[in-house]
This record gives C-alpha cells, sequence and structure tokens, in this order.
C-alpha cells in the first residue's frame, strides 16, 4: 500500500495507470475508518483495478468549528484497517495542499442542496462538493464510490458531476449496520453507552416506516416515526422525512419509485444521520 501526500507525487504515480487503461477507482473519506469504509473499498476492488482511498478531514464542509475541531483522526488505525482491506493507495494530503490559497466556490447543486442536511448545516455541500471536485482533479478515477448513509451527499455529488460533466461513474454503496441496527458513522464514536443505547430509536423508526410502507399511509407513518423519536429520552429530533429520493421533496404518492426515509437527529451531544429506502 502506497501512502501518498502530495497531488504531484500522486498524479505521476497514476497516469501510468490510466495510460495503460487500467480503471482507477476512488474512495474519498475523512478517516476513523470503520466496517462501512471496508464495504466500500472491498465494492470498489470488484468494480477497478486500481484502488484510491483518500483520507482528508476537510475543513470547508464543517459548518461548526468545534464539530471540525472534534473530529476523530485515529491514523494508525486507519491504515491498518485499509492495509487489512487490501487498499492500494492512500492520499492522505494536508490542508495547505489542498487549499494553497484562498478560494470561492459556489456551483448551482439545485434546489434539494437547501433541504435537510442544507437546512442545518448552511453551506455544507458547497464544501463537499468543492473538496470531492479537487480530490476528483488528482486521482483522476474512472468510478468513485460513497455510501448511502449521507444520502443527501451522493446526490449532491451527482448534480456536481453532471454539472461539469465530469468523466467518473459514481456508486452508492449501502449502508453498513451494526447488529442492532445502528448505522455504523465515524461519530459513533462520541456517543456514550446511554447515548448509543437511545440512537437505536432512529433505525427502529425507520425499520417501522419501511416495514409498514405498504399498508399505511405517509401521514399515519411520519406520526408513528416522531412519536417514537419524540418520545426517546437524550433524543432531539432535527426532521424525519419521507421523500422523493430524487429531488428530497416530501413525498406524497406512494405510488412514486425511488421514496426514502431520512432521519437527523441530536443524540447527547453528537449529530445522527440515517436513512432507508423504501420502494
Ligand atoms: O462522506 C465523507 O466522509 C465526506 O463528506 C467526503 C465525501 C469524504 C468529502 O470530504
Amino acid at each position: 500500500m502506497k501512502v501518498i501526500n502530495t497531488i504531484a507525487a500522486l498524479k505521476s504515480l497514476l497516469e501510468p495507470i490510466k495510460l495503460a487503461k487500467q480503471k482507477i477507482a476512488l474512495v474519498p473519506t475523512m478517516g476513523a475508518l470503520h466496517k462501512g469504509h471496508v464495504s466500500l473499498i472491498k465494492i470498489a476492488q470488484q468494480q477497478a483495478d486500481v484502488v484510491v482511498c483518500s483520507i482528508f478531514v476537510n475543513p470547508t464542509q464543517f459548518t461548526d468549528p468545534k464539530d471540525l475541531e472534534k473530529y476523530p483522526r485515529p491514523l494508525e488505525h486507519d491504515m491498518k484497517m485499509l492495509q487489512e482491506a487490501g487498499c492500494n493507495v492512500v492520499f492522505m494530503p494536508s490542508v495547505t495542499e489542498m487549499y494553497p490559497k484562498p478560494e470561492e466556490w459556489h456551483i448551482d447543486l439545485g434546489p434539494a442542496e437547501f433541504l435537510l442536511e442544507g437546512e442545518f448545516r448552511k453551506g455544507h455541500y458547497q464544501g463537499v462538493t468543492q473538496i470531492v471536485k479537487k480530490l476528483f482533479d488528482a486521482v483522476n478515477p474512472d468510478i468513485a464510490f460513497f455510501g448511502q448513509k449521507d444520502f443527501q451527499q451522493v446526490l449532491m455529488i451527482k448534480n456536481m458531476v453532471s454539472e461539469f460533466n465530469l468523466p467518473v461513474q459514481i456508486v452508492s454503496c449501502p449502508i453498513i449496520r451494526e447488529d442492532d441496527g445502528l448505522a455504523m458513522s465515524s461519530r459513533n464514536i462520541h456517543l456514550s453507552a446511554e447515548d448509543r443505547e437511545n440512537a437505536l430509536v432512529l433505525s427502529k423508526a425507520l425499520t417501522y416506516v419501511k416495514d409498514n410502507f405498504s399498508t399505511h399511509s405517509i401521514p399515519v407513518l411520519l406520526e408513528a416515526a416522531k412519536k417514537l423519536i419524540n418520545g426517546t429520552p437524550g433524543v432531539e429530533l432535527d426532521y424525519f422525512t419521507i421523500a422523493n429520493g430524487a429531488t428530497l421533496l416530501p413525498e406524497e404518492d406512494k405510488k412514486h419509485h425511488d421514496i426514502v426515509a431520512l432521519v437527523a437527529a441530536k443524540v447527547g451531544q453528537t449529530r445522527l444521520i440515517d436513512n432507508m429506502i423504501l420502494n
């Protein structure tokens, strides 16, 4: 496994591979890796010749400086996980490597940018697409893999790719859950034992909605899910919605395909998101 810190070194490693028509996959991460990330690497390995994983805690996507500061950075553990997963190249640039000078970034990501996470974390998806574009420029991947857990993020990245007409395929990979249903997340590390127990209500509410989707109306499902979450101590609901997966607008017609239930809540001091595709 090669560990690379500069864009120039990365390009000189990858350009001959690209010229030899080998398929390059990129798995962008912010580190603090868990089994969800490993699953992305495993899926990437099945579809490409060379898998590059980036680890970069991107400052421009954090709306709360405290959140950026306390973002976990367990480097040794990450390297071990990547080595064991059989990752070929790790790209781990510094902040100045990715942002050598101050820059303005604004791209039209469509109205869905301002919904859900976009409402609670203003400017978040501008920062996400800014760094993903830079990583695409550095790696020039044929295919890139993202977790479905950040459902809106995948949508925003697909919108960015189509806005710039980038020659990269975006693949959304299934959410990996703990045995009790908790969606894996780098932020779970901040949950106390009590928070972790309370956090299970998010996947329980989503599962309830999925299991009852064919028999109950959308308003009834929403009411039941919100009641379940609001009745759990230590959990502060930001949103629970049943939405159109392409627009993220609330869905009213169950006959449409591509319907997804999405939730975000603060559990103790930790903000968690989760979702489930319903049809
Ligand atoms: O999902 C993440 O870890 C980040 O948002 C990403 C895509 C690596 C961009 O910093």
